[in-house]
């Protein structure tokens, strides 16, 4: 049963605290190809890299999505009733949130979903000083495991918002079916406002992930550092070097740890071997046009709603229906 004084006091929990880091990074080191999955960038540093990267010059996806939000809020608010719920799935600062809460009254809580605790705790902290009458009740965790609210928030009316394009750092199936997950959640009369990173010149989206002053490059890093830490693992973190490249096939940015030589790193005691030039892929960001990513919306059940661009048309906000 879910008490509600409980609930204000200590997050929810979706997976276990370690989230199967150490079973995912050695199933994912054992790969032909090696890949490490991207939610385990953030820890604690890992939170406060990205915030570093969202005030980047090059990184220009924060600011043109805010942008969008300062200017159409409160249609996106629309006619949302009091007593509903606002779910958000990756909230990490809530930054983006805090504008749309804004244009909201009255409701019966904020449910933020992400797997950094950190920045959990963080943003509950500074939401209780600019909206102190708002239930904030987090959630930690990898939301596309399992999407389910408290027991006593079910029934509510649900309004869904998934900023960042966090969507686009999942394959277009798997971003289907975390779409279909998020339409079960939020039926039968919620929406879901959603951040969608466009496509444009590929010098452009390179720059934005192999920024100048090397804090992208500091955050896939500290993805090595992190197993350092937590998993006793032996990466030389000098020896391993950022990459961003635009697979223009694909339509994404990818992310890459490329080994500098030969040689070898040990994780829990397992040993894995890296040719020199061998990567570990770490991360897609997959770039849509606002009709592809309405194409895959509709794959997972949506109506197409109202869409909001920027004036450089960098970046897209999707509303989509349940029906
Ligand atoms: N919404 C914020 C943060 C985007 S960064 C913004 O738009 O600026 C992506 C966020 O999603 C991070 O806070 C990260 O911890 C979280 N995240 C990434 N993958 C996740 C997953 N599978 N489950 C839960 N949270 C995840
Ligand atoms: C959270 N996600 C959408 C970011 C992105 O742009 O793919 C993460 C990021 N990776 C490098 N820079 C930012």
């Amino acid at each position: 049963m879910w008490m509600d004084t409980k609930a204000r006091l200590l997050p929810d929990v979706i997976t276990g605290p370690d989230q199967d880091f150490a079973a995912s990074v050695i199933d994912g080191l054992s790969l032909p190809r090696k890949s490490l999955p991207c939610r385990f960038f953030y820890d604690a540093r890992g939170s406060e890299l990205f915030e570093e990267i969202t005030r980047l010059p090059e990184y220009y996806p924060t600011r043109a999505e805010i942008a969008i939000l300062e200017t159409y809020a409160a249609e996106m608010a629309g006619n949302t009733v009091e007593n509903a719920v606002l779910v958000e799935l990756g909230s990490g600062s809530s930054r983006k949130t805090e504008i749309l809460l804004g244009s909201l009254r009255g409701l019966a809580a904020y449910v933020p979903i992400d797997v950094s605790q950190s920045a959990l705790a963080e943003a509950k902290q500074r939401l209780s000083g600019s909206f102190p009458t708002l239930p904030v009740r987090p959630i930690i965790g990898d939301f596309s495991q399992r999407l389910a609210l408290p027991e006593d928030l079910a029934s509510a009316e649900k309004l869904g918002f998934f900023p960042g394009s966090t969507i686009g750092n999942f394959p277009p199936p798997a971003a289907s079916a975390l779409l279909a997950a998020m339409r079960e959640l939020l039926s039968p009369d919620g929406r879901l406002i959603v951040g969608v990173d466009l496509k444009k010149d590929a010098r452009a989206l390179v720059q934005a992930y192999n920024d100048a002053q090397g804090v992208t490059a500091d955050f896939n890093l500290n993805l090595l550092a992190r197993v350092n830490r937590e998993l006793d693992g032996s990466f030389d973190l000098a020896c391993f070097r950022h990459e961003a490249i635009y697979n223009p096939r694909e339509g994404r940015i990818e992310m890459h740890l490329v080994s500098c030589k030969d040689q070898a790193a040990s994780v829990r005691g397992r040993w894995f071997w890296f040719h020199a030039g061998e990567t570990i892929h770490t991360e897609n960001s997959y770039k849509y046009t606002i009709g592809q990513f309405q194409e895959l919306a509709r794959t997972a059940g949506w109506h197409r709603g109202r869409v909001w661009t920027d004036a450089g048309k960098l970046f897209s906000v999707h509303e989509l229906v349940v029906g």
